[in-house]
């Protein structure tokens, strides 16, 4: 089960080849992909050669494969990690019982609908940003662009893969309209608010994959604890993906920061010497994580009740916590009243969305300590720091609110005020733009805003040739 068919036109450990209708429905649907993909894809790269990994099985060190190939060559497939034996649902009403492996008719909808919105993030981060190749800093960084978009395209086949097998003709139906959304299209956008926004420099990128593909971690990790089996063993092997997309993010944002301190150590002015001011830095992390935020939904939720009681979605690391029913317990949220912010106590189960928050916030937290380490090493003083989970938020207990970065209640006039100091602004998007007006694509040569990696992709040297051009 965990070696990788690769011989069969739809790579997969699934033995796809023993289920006819399903295998020719997927090569139905694998044209129309391949189109999408050369639609909204990467532009302009498509017949260069990428040194992408693929995976060769699905354990946890399933990576051993990397080499040069053309993105459209890349294997796309079907893989889901083993089954642990007899698995059971492990929380919720079903606690106990066996974990579905069809879709049990009570939650047909619920169950639909989290994997259709999950499906849907892929195609879109894609398409948001398909532009950035033609200003990349590196080869390095050329390479791990493309690496996140084809492993966001797998990400797509893992959704439809679930919708085409255990759906029928409405799974079929959504998959079609996973290819047809764009991402930013006033008449037909894709669901979600952060993947609607565009991603036009680098910058934005670093945040997008640090924070918004951080917000795919938690909701995977959620969904792999779930008592519908497929979908569970399917996140649990998107997962061992997405932990190299917030790696380049992480270390993206932490190489221009290593950049603008030593190039202003002296005092310089940063937009004299051509690198990204540190403010600039501090209101893209507020933007993208405040964005990334509000895809966790409501703190207060009775479909994140629905979800964490059908056992479709669980906590993070459900498997690890003592107590799986969360019948008796209660959260304390902070609800506004009037102009003071209260304290509320709600049922555990309608909590859940802010329970997942909860992890995801630590995590950045985390992610954030490493950057202010970064900045004290070169000997900075300047430090990053996470606005309020309040602070812009368009969904949930605050959406319509004004909050500062700090958490404090404020006007809307005076959040308008001070909206430049704290958001990104026309004029950051501008000085991006000025110093991102073309691809740095010698090996070894890196544009002069950010600092080279500390080592390259698969033991390669940093200066290795990661993308060879076919023009
Ligand atoms: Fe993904
Ligand atoms: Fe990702």
């Amino acid at each position: 089960m965990a070696s990788i068919d690769y011989d069969s036109k739809i790579p997969n450990n699934v033995n796809l080849s023993d289920d006819r209708r399903l295998q020719r429905a997927l090569e139905e649907w694998q044209p129309n992909f391949i189109d999408w993909w050369m639609e909204m894809g990467p532009d302009g790269f498509q017949a260069d050669d990428v040194y992408l990994r693929t995976a060769v099985s699905v354990e946890k060190d399933g990576w051993a494969h990397f080499g040069h190939v053309k993105m459209p060559d890349y294997r796309w497939g079907i893989f889901l990690a083993p089954t642990e034996g007899e698995r059971k649902v492990n929380f919720g009403d079903h606690m106990g019982e066996d974990a579905w492996q069809q879709v049990p008719g009570d939650y047909r909808n619920a169950l639909r609908r989290i994997i259709v919105t999950q499906g849907d993030t892929e195609p879109a981060s894609v398409e948001q940003q398909r532009q950035l190749g033609h200003s990349a800093p590196s080869l390095y960084d050329l390479r791990n662009l493309f690496q996140v978009n084809v492993e966001e395209g797998r990400h797509l086949w893992a959704m439809v893969y679930l919708l085409h097998s255990y759906f029928g003709r409405d799974g079929r139906e959504e998959a079609e309209a996973l290819l047809a959304r764009r991402s930013g299209d006033s008449d037909s956008p894709r669901i979600l608010g952060a993947f609607n926004e565009p991603i036009a420099d680098w910058l934005s990128f670093f945040c997008f994959t640090t924070f918004t593909d951080r917000d795919g971690k938690y909701q995977l990790r959620a969904l792999a604890e779930s008592g519908f089996d497929p979908l569970a063993r399917t996140c649990t092997f998107m997962l061992t993906e997405e932990a190299h997309h917030m790696f380049v993010g992480q270390t993206g944002v932490e190489r221009i920061l290593r950049r603008t301190a030593e190039a202003t150590r002296g005092g310089a002015d940063p937009k004299a010497a051509g690198v990204v001011p540190f403010e600039m830095v501090q209101r893209a992390v507020n933007l993208w994580y405040s964005l990334s935020l509000d895809l966790f939904g409501g703190e207060d939720s009775s479909n994140a009740a629905l979800f964490f009681g059908a056992g479709l979605k669980g906590r993070d690391l459900e498997h690890k916590l003592d107590e799986h029913r969360a019948l008796e317990q209660r959260y304390t949220l902070e609800r506004v009243v009037g102009d003071r912010l209260v304290k509320e106590d709600v049922p555990l189960r309608r909590a859940m969305n802010e329970v997942l928050r909860d992890a995801y916030v630590n995590d950045c937290e985390k992610v954030v300590r490493s950057w202010n380490r970064a900045l004290e090493e070169v000997g900075s003083d300047l430090r990053v720091a996470l606005p309020s989970r309040r602070f812009n938020r368009a969904q949930g207990l605050y959406a319509g609110m004004h909050f500062t970065p700090d958490g404090e209640m404020t006007s809307a006039q005076a959040f308008e005020t001070n909206r430049a100091a704290w958001l990104p602004t026309d004029e950051d998007r501008a000085y991006m733009r000025s110093l991102q007006t073309r691809a740095y694509t010698k090996p070894g040569e890196f544009a002069p805003w950010i600092s080279p990696p500390t080592r390259g992709i698969d033991g390669q040297p940093v200066d290795f040739e990661y993308v060879k051009f076919c023009r």
